[in-house]
């Protein structure tokens, strides 16, 4: 079966535009937060425009950065020049990760999984290309725990992912990543704001799931 294709040419010009100013609004600090103890190979899924990538610390030793979607691609490849890390920037989608079995320490995943259509497809290959033990460090927004804010959420799907590239609001990405066979090792939810149309997707998650060692 052919992969998937991803190409938002819309969404990509927002993105590229509005995302350096959330990562100014607090973004940027949640990102340093998921990314502070790497080690080793890393593998970036659904890299964006490469905004983790000059927040690797020295740690880490290789960044494999998979993005589908053309134009965000070339602009992650511009990133990858300046990263205080080596960073190879690949075309791929999450479901196919163009990676051997078990050849990766970690995996980063941040503002990816609302997006990617087949979530538990993309969880298993993650699996499938870290060696047991790793870690998937996660940044995401979810579904929110309160009964109302949730149902909305579920509602404004029906339109949301048409005018924000596939990303889905409500989404229960923690039980995702448990279903899939990952160990939650630490997580914390919260709010994150940056805008007021930013609402729907405020409730946030961020910490590493274990691939487990056997
Ligand atoms: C909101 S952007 C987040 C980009 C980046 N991870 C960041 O933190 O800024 C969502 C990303 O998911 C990517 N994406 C969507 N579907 C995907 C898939 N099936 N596999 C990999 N990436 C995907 C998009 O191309 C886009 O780069």
């Amino acid at each position: 079966m052919p992969a998937e294709q991803v190409c938002h040419p819309r969404f990509a010009r927002i993105y590229q535009r509005f995302a350096p100013q959330m990562d100014k609004a607090g973004a940027g600090e949640h990102r340093d937060e998921m990314l502070a103890d790497l080690t080793g190979r890393v593998i970036e899924v659904g890299a964006g425009t490469g905004l983790n990538f000059g927040r690797y610390p020295s740690t880490v030793t290789e960044v494999l950065a998979v993005e589908p979607e053309p134009s965000l691609r070339r602009s992650a490849e511009k990133a990858a020049k300046d990263a205080p890390v080596p960073v190879t920037v690949v075309d791929g989608v999450a479901s196919a990760l163009p990676a051997e079995d078990a050849t990766f320490d970690a995996a980063v995943a941040s503002l990816v999984l609302c997006s990617i259509r087949d979530l538990p497809g993309a969880l298993a290959e993650i699996c499938r290309v870290m060696k047991p033990g790793g870690e998937l460090c996660f940044y995401e927004h979810v579904r929110s725990e309160r009964a109302v804010p949730g149902a909305l959420q579920r509602a404004l799907d029906v339109a949301w992912p048409h005018m924000a590239g596939g990303c889905h609001t409500s989404r229960d990405t923690a039980s995702e990543i448990t279903r899939a066979g990952y160990e939650i090792e630490h997580m914390r939810r919260f709010s994150f704001r940056p805008s007021i149309f930013m609402a729907p997707v405020a409730p946030h998650i961020i910490g590493v799931a274990r691939r487990p060692a056997k």
